[in-house]
């Protein structure tokens, strides 16, 4: 043992690890995204420790996968407040107490109030079923199957006030084949996104990944306004997808 450690010991003082970097994640319901990153964190390669879930709906199945791997597990019904300031306000409380690095949200429904992104602006990404800035909103996969579009995806980018409309950090494509249903490609994006989601929070953690001003930069290099892309081939190949069946 060397001199230092001894020392250290015997003042009963325990460094905390510097790089540990602490996340917390919002939620409303299943919780994939959130399950992807949990996996990530289990074989330490997310970079940082979910410190806690928080879901505004009490039975979210997330908030299960979150108790299973030992995270902090919060609700918070957005039913139990006056109005969305309110809500926000709240949520902000809770989301400090835990002093997180950054805030992903993974799935939560809710439309954000002003103050709540400006409290967390540059340190909150949100990952979107759609290869933005094409259909923001809701419905994303009927409306690109609607269009006849050939490629979708989904996007990570950090949030900003102008809902689904800020600094994109990375997309993941899919071809849409012919005979697509809403359900098929609900999950190849579903797949995508699990992919891509714990990569974004990595490079934040890792100071690789930005928001400086309006522009995501990545080793402090703008990105275009679309990110980086993972090509739907790529994507294909690290999820063992059959090629032949897109
Ligand atoms: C995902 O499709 C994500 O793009 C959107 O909400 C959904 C959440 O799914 N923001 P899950 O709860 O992570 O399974």
């Amino acid at each position: 043992m060397s001199e230092t450690s001894l020392s250290d010991t015997l003042n009963g003082f325990t460094p905390e690890p510097s790089s540990a970097r602490r996340i917390v994640v919002l939620i409303s319901g299943n919780g994939s995204n959130l399950q992807a990153l949990i996996d990530e964190q289990t074989h330490d390669r997310l970079g940082g420790e979910i410190v806690a879930v928080i879901s505004n709906v009490a039975d979210a199945y997330g908030l299960q996968r979150a108790r299973d791997a030992g995270i902090d597990a919060v609700v918070l019904p957005h039913g139990e407040y006056d109005s969305r300031e309110a809500y926000d306000g709240a949520l902000i409380k809770v989301i400090e107490r835990h002093e997180p690095d950054l805030v992903v949200l993974a799935g939560f429904m809710r439309i954000l109030t002003q103050r709540f992104v400006q409290r967390f602006h540059g340190r909150m990404l949100n990952i979107h079923p759609s290869l933005l800035p094409a259909y923001r909103g809701l419905n994303t996969h009927a409306k690109a199957l609607a269009d006849g579009v050939t490629e979708h995806g989904c996007s990570v980018h950090f949030v900003t006030e102008e809902l689904d409309g800020g600094p994109v950090a990375i997309q993941a494509a899919v071809e849409v084949g012919a005979g697509e249903t809403e359900a098929s490609l609900k999950e190849k994006v579903h797949a995508r996104e699990h992919l891509i989601y714990p990569i974004a929070v990595k490079w934040f953690l890792e100071g690789r990944l930005r928001l400086e001003g309006e522009v995501a930069t990545f080793d402090g290099m703008p990105l275009p306004p679309q990110g980086l892309r993972m090509s739907h081939a790529d994507a294909a190949e690290e999820l063992d997808e059959d090629l032949g069946n897109s």
